[in-house]
């Protein structure tokens, strides 16, 4: 009897972490345009916030410092 509960809880943990795996592999970057629909304040306040612009890629279109000395 011990041992079937052992072998089930396995089981489970396997299941779980598969399940986990998998999921992770699938997952993708969905955008802050996918959160607005439902926080509209939220993503008002944050567009064009410090926040906002420490996520935008170093490009000379979003580097405000002139860093042509260094
Ligand atoms: C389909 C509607 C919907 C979308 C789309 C959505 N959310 Fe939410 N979000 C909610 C709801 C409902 C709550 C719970 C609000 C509450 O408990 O007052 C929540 C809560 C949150 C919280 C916790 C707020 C708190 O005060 O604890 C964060 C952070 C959050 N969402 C971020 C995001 C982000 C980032 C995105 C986009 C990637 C997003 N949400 C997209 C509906 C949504």
């Amino acid at each position: 009897m011990l041992l079937i509960k052992i072998i089930a809880q396995l089981l489970f943990l396997y299941a779980i972490l598969l399940q986990s795996s998998l999921s992770l592999e699938n997952a993708n970057y969905i955008g802050s345009n996918q959160c607005k629909q439902c926080h509209i304040q939220e993503f008002s306040d944050w567009q064009g916030s410090h926040h906002d612009w420490a996520m935008k890629p170093a490009t000379p279109e979003f580097v405000l410092g002139d860093f042509s000395g260094l």
